[in-house]
Order: C-alpha cells, then sequence, then structure tokens
C-alpha cells in the first residue's frame, strides 16, 4: 500500500452552503470532485497529522463510496485515528456528541440532510469542529478558497475498507475504528432524561408513541432507544431501517412526507405523541392526538417545561432561535428573566452562545431543536424531551399546547417556500423589496401599518464577526396584533433558488387561539405575495410547500 499524490484541476462550485457541501450524487460522482473538496478541507486542517476525526453517514446512496475514498485520503494526509460508524451509519447528532466525548479534532457527516436520496438526487459532505458543531464560516471559507486553489490530492492505494464489524484496523499508519453507531449517543440521552419514569410510563401503556424514522438514519437509534430501552412495545417505531433512497420519499419530517404518521395522529387511534427525524437526525417534527406543534412552539413549549426534566432542571442560561423563527420562545424567556438571542439562519451561528454558556436551548423553524448537549440540532432529543415532559406532566399534548398559548399568546405562523425559481430572479426580487424597504415604512394596508423594514444583520456576541444580508424583516403593527414577514433565500437548494416567506402574527386572545394558521394569517399572506411582487418576479401564483 503506497500513497499516491493525484493532480487534479479546481471546481468552481465547492462553496459550502448552510449546511456544507450539498450537490446531485452525479456531481460528486465526477472524476475528482469529492477528492477535490476532501483535500480542501485537510488542506484547511493543516494540523490534522496524528489526530482524531470521527465519520459516519445518514446511509444515503454513495455513502459506502465517499467513506471508502475519504478514509484512503485521510490516511494519506496524516490522520491518526479515524472513529467510524458500523456499516457507515451516523447520525448528525451522534457525530456531534462522538467528537466531544473522544476529543476528536473534528468529523465529517456525510447527508444532504432532508433531500431525498438516490443515484439522481442528493448527497452532501459537512466538517465539523471540535466542539463538535458545524465549522464556522471562517473555517467553510476557507476550504472553498483551498478548493478554487487546488492542483494535486493525496490518497492511499488500498483495497475497500470493512465497516461492517465493530473493531480496529489499519490503513498505514492510520487506525480505523468501527464504532456502534448508537451507544455513546444513548448513553448521553440517559444521562439527561428520566429514562427510568419514561420507561415506566410506556411499559404500562400509560403513554405511547409512534415514531416515524423515514427510512433514514433514526431507525436504528430510535429501535434501541425508544423500543429495546425504553419499552416502547415493537412497532412504535416505524420505517426505522435506513435505505438508501430513504423508500424513493423525501426524508424531511413534516405534513407532506410523514403523510402515514400524520393520517394515524388524526384518527381515533392515535397515540400520545407522534414524531419524525430527517434523513440524518438532526430534525424533528411533533405531533399530539389531533395537533400539529410548529418548532416555533415546540422549542417555546420545551424552555416553559425544562425545570421537569432532569438535564435542564437546573434552569436555562438563556435561550436562542434563528431570525425566522417565531418569537414564541421570546416571550417565554422574557418571563423566566433569560437572555434570548436572535441569529442567522443555520445551526452553526448558535456554537458560539451555547461554547460561552450563554444558551441552553436554540431552535429553528425548520424542524431543528437542540440544546448545549452536542453542538448539532438533535431530532430524537426533542422527541424524547417531550417524552419526558408527557411522562412528567401526564396532560396530552394538546393540552399542554392551549395551556401555553394561554399563558404566552399564540404566535400563528407559517412558511412559505417558493422552490426551484429562476435564481437571478429572485435575487432580484429580494434586492428590489431591499431598495424598497425605507419606503415602506409607515404605509398602510388594510388593517396593518408597516413599522420598520430592515435587512438582517448579526454580530455574534462572542467574537463580534459580522453576517450581513440575512434576510429581510418587515415588522407590523396593527389591529390584528403584533406581525411580521420575512424573506430570504434558501442556501442549501440545489436547484435554482428557493425563496422562503416567513409569515408570523401574535394573538393574545385565547378565544382565537382555535383557528387554522393559512386563515388566521390569510390577510398577511396575500400581503406578502403583493409586497414582494412574488408573482410578477417568480411567475409563481402559490407556494410549492406550506409549513
Ligand atoms: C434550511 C433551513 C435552516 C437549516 C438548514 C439546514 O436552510 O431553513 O433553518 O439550518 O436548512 O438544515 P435554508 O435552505 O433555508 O438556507
Ligand atoms: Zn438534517
Amino acid at each position: 500500500m503506497t500513497i499516491k499524490t493525484i493532480t487534479t484541476q479546481p471546481f468552481t462550485d465547492q462553496r459550502p452552503g448552510t449546511s456544507g457541501l450539498r450537490k446531485r450524487v452525479r456531481v460528486f460522482q465526477q472524476a475528482h470532485y469529492l477528492e477535490n473538496f476532501v483535500q480542501a478541507i485537510f488542506n484547511t486542517l493543516s494540523d490534522c497529522q496524528g489526530q482524531t476525526l470521527v465519520i459516519g453517514g445518514d446511509g444515503r446512496y454513495y455513502n459506502r463510496e465517499a467513506l471508502n475514498i475519504i478514509l484512503r485520503m485521510a490516511a494519506a494526509n496524516g490522520v491518526g485515528r479515524m472513529l467510524v460508524g458500523q456499516h457507515g451509519i451516523l447520525s448528525t447528532p451522534a457525530v456531534s456528541c462522538i467528537i466531544r466525548k473522544y476529543k476528536a479534532l473534528g468529523g465529517i457527516v456525510l447527508s444532504a440532510s432532508h433531500n431525498p436520496g438516490g443515484p439522481d438526487a442528493d448527497f452532501g459532505i459537512k466538517y465539523n469542529v471540535s466542539n463538535g458543531g458545524p465549522a464556522p464560516e471562517r473555517i467553510t471559507e476557507q476550504i472553498f478558497q483551498h478548493s478554487l486553489n487546488i492542483r494535486e490530492y493525496r490518497t492511499f492505494d488500498a483495497a475497500d475498507i470493512q465497516l461492517d464489524e465493530l473493531g480496529e484496523q489499519s490503513l498505514g499508519d492510520m487506525q480505523i475504528v468501527v464504532i456502534d453507531s448508537v451507544a455513546d449517543y444513548a448513553e448521553l440521552m440517559e444521562q439527561l432524561f428520566d429514562f427510568e419514569r419514561m420507561s415506566q410510563a410506556l411499559r404500562s401503556g400509560a403513554l405511547s408513541i409512534r415514531f416515524d424514522g423515514m427510512n433514514a438514519v433514526t431507525g436504528p437509534y430510535a429501535h434501541a432507544i425508544l423500543e429495546q430501552r425504553l419499552g416502547a412495545p415493537a412497532g412504535s417505531v416505524i420505517r426505522g431501517t435506513p435505505l438508501p433512497d430513504f423508500g424513493g420519499d423525501h426524508p424531511d419530517p413534516n405534513l407532506a412526507h410523514a403523510q402515514e404518521l400524520a393520517a394515524l395522529m388524526f384518527s381515533p387511534h392515535a397515540p400520545d405523541l407522534g414524531a419524525a427525524s430527517d434523513g440524518d437526525g438532526d430534525r424533528n417534527m411533533i405531533l399530539g392526538k389531533d395537533c400539529y406543534i410548529t418548532p416555533s412552539d415546540s422549542l417555546a413549549i420545551l424552555a416553559a417545561n425544562a425545570t421537569l426534566v432532569p438535564g435542564y432542571a437546573q434552569g436555562l442560561a438563556g435561550v436562542a432561535r434563528s431570525m425566522p423563527t417565531s418569537r414564541a420562545v421570546d416571550r417565554v424567556a422574557e418571563t423566566l428573566g433569560i437572555e434570548c438571542f436572535e441569529t442567522p439562519t443555520g445551526w452553526k451561528f448558535f456554537g458560539n452562545l451555547l461554547d460561552a454558556g450563554r444558551i441552553t436551548l436554540c431552535g429553528e423553524e425548520s424542524f431543528g431543536t437542540s440544546s448545549d448537549h452536542v453542538r448539532e440540532k438533535d431530532g430524537l432529543w426533542a422527541v424524547l424531551f417531550w417524552l419526558n415532559i408527557l411522562a412528567v406532566r401526564q396532560e396530552s399534548v394538546q393540552a399542554i399546547v392551549q395551556q401555553h398559548w394561554a399563558t404566552y399568546g399564540r404566535n400563528f405562523y407559517t412558511r412559505h417556500d417558493y422552490e426551484a425559481v429562476d435564481a437571478e430572479r429572485a435575487q432580484a426580487l429580494v434586492d428590489d423589496l431591499r431598495r424598497r424597504g425605507s419606503e415602506l415604512v409607515g404605509q398602510r394596508f388594510g388593517s396593518v401599518e408597516i413599522d420598520y423594514c430592515d435587512d438582517f444583520s448579526y454580530t455574534d456576541p462572542i467574537d463580534d464577526s459580522v453576517s450581513h444580508n440575512q434576510g429581510l424583516r418587515i415588522g407590523l403593527r396593527g389591529s390584528g396584533g403584533e406581525a411580521r414577514i420575512v424573506y430570504r433565500l434558501s442556501g442549501t437548494g440545489t436547484q435554482g433558488a428557493t425563496l422562503r416567506v416567513y409569515i408570523e402574527r401574535h394573538e393574545p386572545d385565547p378565544e382565537r387561539h382555535d383557528q387554522d394558521p393559512q386563515s388566521a394569517l390569510a390577510d398577511l399572506i396575500t400581503l406578502s405575495q403583493e409586497l414582494a411582487q412574488i408573482a410578477a418576479y417568480t411567475g409563481r401564483t402559490a407556494p410549492s410547500v406550506i409549513t
């Protein structure tokens, strides 16, 4: 076995987006494409000699091939030890947990998250740093710069690597340790939650759950933790085996893609808690009998009930939410007298606040919630948090949500996505709206008046780094209660552009809480389309996805 240096040419499109580099599988399969990006990572980590890295993926198509390529390159680049999930499987939160536990230099996650998998679908690669979180922009930018200047990469001439048996092997001077994908993560969950209480409730039938693994990475975690450890009856986990194409579905936990679960939860046979996670296990969707909890509300409810859970019994240092996430959690923070931060979209912006101990819980409207236990969002963690609250409060999800709204008011919320629109037109829409922003302030539209219009910039309170152009925020006041419309372009799409429009209104009156969000927000939805001239710019009269 020898180290080889391969000559290559740069690709110009390897700038990581909101969450790593995501492209079509066929793009990654081009000669040298993945290798260039991986070498750019190693060039950025000039200090990886003899260090430990963690690697695993969500089992999607190309997972194993990519793992083999990366392991050979790691050996050729002087990495000391690679911890690899068995069968190449590790969820994103498990990678984060393992990096932290074994004090690794970092880790590589192979996933395109909730995007579909298969030869004609998506693949992705993401680098996480030593705190277990996604690489900050400073590092992803260096990776990109290296990718633009790359002339060669290093690899090892070796046969395929055995990933199915636990244990150690070597590749040149590098040690490869195939580790149990679930054990470290399950142990961490056991430290945070009251497993005994949850187990009693599940075994006695006082509490029931249905978890949809969406044929993606959380299946093995959910089987092991919910069924084997906590004793939920077999069958509580559905679609629990990771498949390369996720069974042909989008592994995206929302009402549209978790249809079987959604149908069950709105039927007479609904269990107490329904939940789903995404391709790589970092997202979560929470449902109760006959009710759906928005991720923004879920974050607020977890914050308000955190002291019922052992890992958070001491209370919360602070909370944070991404800018477009509803402001429901802000009201809880105010009542608790703790800090609440508004960060740009993307999990990486929570890292510094978590490291500095300024926040304990954080979340995004895009089905992401987590805490300082790892540095990624964590799907199954959110499910266990809910399960723990239900085991303690012994009330239904619906009752808990209604009480929450009665106390804090309800933040009606919806996100409208206009997918695969022309990228230049979408950019022009945003630029135009930004330009018109100041003229809009003070204008009235029906019962509302525009209070402010700004382009969100964030100064990180820990390292003072500044991120500009993070989305347009339009604040509204009027008879219907404080409202907000946010526009931004997706940073994770792989085709054209996706315009995301986030619409929110606070409703203090409990008499009005029992409305469908689309009707409660109808006027604002129309206004969101008119203000930005969405039809004129995109040719679309309606969004492609509503969450
Ligand atoms: C989307 C979500 C964002 C999330 C990211 C990665 O990014 O909106 O909250 O952090 O996926 O899962 P976007 O496509 O909007 O840039
Ligand atoms: Zn994900």
